[in-house]
Parts: C-alpha cells; structure tokens; sequence
C-alpha cells in the first residue's frame, strides 16, 4: 500500500494530482503530436495513414465522425475545420446514437473514430456498423494497440502519452492537433485552400505549443476566479464557431469534477431559453476570442451584463472592449482562429481544476465516472 502511494507520487511528478500534470504536459504533448508530421518551413504535412489512404479520403463526398464524450467535443471542432478547409459536409455523431439509430452510411464515406481509450464500447460498435456498409474508417487514437486502433482501416495516433486524470484534458488538445493536421493535408490535396493559408496554418501550428505555455500562465488568475465561484450551484458556458465546442468541454469539465451543473452553449442561442436562467448568482463563461464575429460576442456579452450575470471572459491577449464589460477577464495569446481552441481550452481546464479543488472533490477519479466505459 505504502510503496503504491509512493509510486504515484513519483507519477505525479512534483503535482497534486493527474489532471494538473497533464494540464501541463499539453506544449510537450502537441509537440509530440505533431513531430515528423508537420513540416512548416518546407510547407509539408506527412502523415502514413492519410497518404496511404489519400484517394479514399479525396473520393468521399462526406466524413462521418463518430466519438463519445470529450472526444465527440474534438470531434465539433475537427467538424468546423474541416468544413473551412476541405469544404466536405461533416457530420459527427454520438457514438451510442449512431450505432442503434440505422443510420445512411454509403461505400465512399469516410467515418472518423476517435477515441483516447480506442477501447469505449459505443464508438467501437460504431466502427463495426461502419464497416459492415463498406465504409472507410479511419482512426484517431491515444493508446497504441487498443481495440478501436486495431478494428480501423487505417488511424494516426495522438501520442499524447499516457492519460491517468478520468478528466481528459491533453487527449483533447491532441486530437485537435491530428484533426487539424489530416484537413489541412486534405485541403491542400484539394486546391480548396490558397498557398498562403496554409502555410501561415503550418506555421501558427507549430506556435501552438508556446501559445500553450503562454496560456498555463492563466493559471493565478484562473485560481483566483475559482476561489469566488466555487460555490456556484450552476454555471454557464458560451462560445461561437470553432470555440462553440470549447464551451461545452468547458462545462464538461466543470461537471465532471467539481459537480457543478454546467452547460454549454453557443453563445447566439443564449437567446432561446437559457438566458431565462441569468441573474446576479449566474457565473457566465464567454469565450470572446479577437476574431471573426467578435462584435457579435461583444453584444452577447452585453445582454448578460444588462441581466446582472458575472461575465469571466477568455480574451485575446490586449483586448480593451470586454475587458469594460466583463467582471473577470482571462487572456491568452492570438492565434488563427481554427487553431484557438487549443488555447481557449487551456484557461478552462485550470478553472475546473481549482473549482473542483476548493471544493475537495476527488479530481483524479470523480464519482460515478471510469477512464473508459468498456460496457454500455
Ligand atoms: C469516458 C471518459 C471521458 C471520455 C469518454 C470517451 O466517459 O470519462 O473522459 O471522453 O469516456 O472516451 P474515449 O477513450 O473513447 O475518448
């Protein structure tokens, strides 16, 4: 018992617990993500599995993403860079609705899996189902030589190392990294976008994990925001286009750890019911990026204002305009807009974190939740 206690101490590496650790393993984890892949300066993305595969993926007329929980979140993203990029219609789905639901899947779809575990129960009955319709499935996984990697046709590992935290934190920014990398290759391959932006993505991508190391320093301010809304009984969380799916991983996280209820949402649909709920006990959660439609952000967050809700926004670094508006403002640094919610992610993780600290909550192994649901 003694030496197992001393063991995981040696595994968390000086932090209190998994989760952080992994927080902060994020710039080396991308890195490591990306490494042999990217290619900035010669303006190359190499990936075996997309190369090997180049034609099936050039020949679908659509790509179905099937994932559970905080992957089916990297899924949303990946959903919106792809359509930027490849101008391919996304669709991505739960998993566990995918697989009961009888779903249209044809010979030249491409159905991406992603997974941390590459062993949750749903996502592999999916990729049966897929398979069983002649789809091609492709895979994008953590652990090597899981179920989910070996039932694919071809995948790209996330090389994130290993994930002990029940929260997923660095799986997720990981998986963006590979989502990204494949439409990137994939858009170049289509002439569906210009020379010059994808190099300046290849080169914001290699930033990223500075940016990353940048936005760990969030991490005072998020403690301290903590410290006033830690006994928050609800809270809310908005973003819009790419930092849409960042809002609902940020309430995830809250839930998942510090048992708060929490919901995200995109933040023009405040409007359609749970702007009902704000008040001055309200934490609001806005991720309000410099970037495309930023003054519709800017006008969402005045509608909270004007219901006394308490506004924590995650700004670009410089911002002037929220930061008059908002009670609380986080800033990170500017990047591309389809890359950010690599960054915007990173101040959210350390808010759950805090919270669900302060609150003495069992951050690693939270109640009622596994690592990876084998069964359904
Ligand atoms: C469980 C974990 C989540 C994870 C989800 C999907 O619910 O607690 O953190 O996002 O499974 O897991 P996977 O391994 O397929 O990504």
């Amino acid at each position: 018992q003694e030496l197992q206690m001393n063991l995981e101490q040696i595994e968390k590496d000086g932090y209190d617990h998994f989760m952080l650790k992994e927080i902060y393993q994020q710039p080396e984890a991308i890195k490591d993500t990306y490494r042999g892949r990217l290619h900035a300066n010669e303006g190359l993305i190499r990936m075996a599995g997309v190369e090997d595969n180049l034609q099936r993926f050039l020949n679908a007329d659509r790509i179905l993403i099937v994932a559970c929980g905080t992957s089916w979140h990297a899924g949303l993203v990946a959903e919106y860079i792809f359509e930027e990029f490849t101008r391919v219609p996304v669709e991505v789905e739960y998993a566990s609705e995918f697989r009961y639901r009888n779903p249209v899947i044809r010979e030249n779809d491409v159905v991406i899996a992603i997974s941390q575990s590459g062993e949750t129960a749903d996502t592999l009955a999916a990729i049966k189902l897929a398979k069983d319709h002649g789809a091609f499935v492709f895979g994008v996984c953590n652990v090597v030589g899981s179920s989910i990697s070996r039932e694919t046709h071809a995948g790209a590992y996330t090389h994130a190392g290993p994930e002990i935290g029940v929260a997923s934190t660095k799986a997720f920014t990981t998986q963006i990294t590979v989502l990204a990398l494949i439409a990137l290759r994939l858009a170049q391959a289509k002439g569906t976008v210009t020379n010059s932006d994808f190099h300046r993505h290849l080169q914001e991508l290699e930033l990223i994990p500075e940016k990353v190391e940048k936005a760990l320093e969030t991490n005072d301010v998020a403690e301290t925001i903590a410290g006033i809304y830690k006994d928050a009984p609800n809270c809310l969380y908005l973003g819009r286009g790419f930092n849409f799916p960042v809002a609902l991983e940020g309430a995830l996280k809250l839930k998942e750890i510090s048992y708060i209820h929490a919901e995200g949402y995109p933040a023009a649909e405040m409007k359609h019911g749970p702007i009902a709920l704000i008040d001055e006990q309200m934490p609001v959660v806005v991720i309000a990026q410099k970037q495309e439609h930023y003054d519709k952000i800017v006008s969402n967050i005045q509608e909270i204002k004007s219901r006394s809700g308490k506004i924590i926004a995650v700004v670009t670094k410089g911002d002037t305009q929220v930061r008059e508006l908002a009670d609380h403002v986080i800033e990170i640094p500017k990047t591309v807009d389809a890359l950010s919610p690599l960054l915007t992610t990173i101040p959210l993780q350390l808010l759950s974190y805090h919270i669900a600290v302060m609150r003495g909550c069992n951050v690693d192994q939270p109640r009622n939740l596994a690592k990876s649901v084998t069964v359904e």
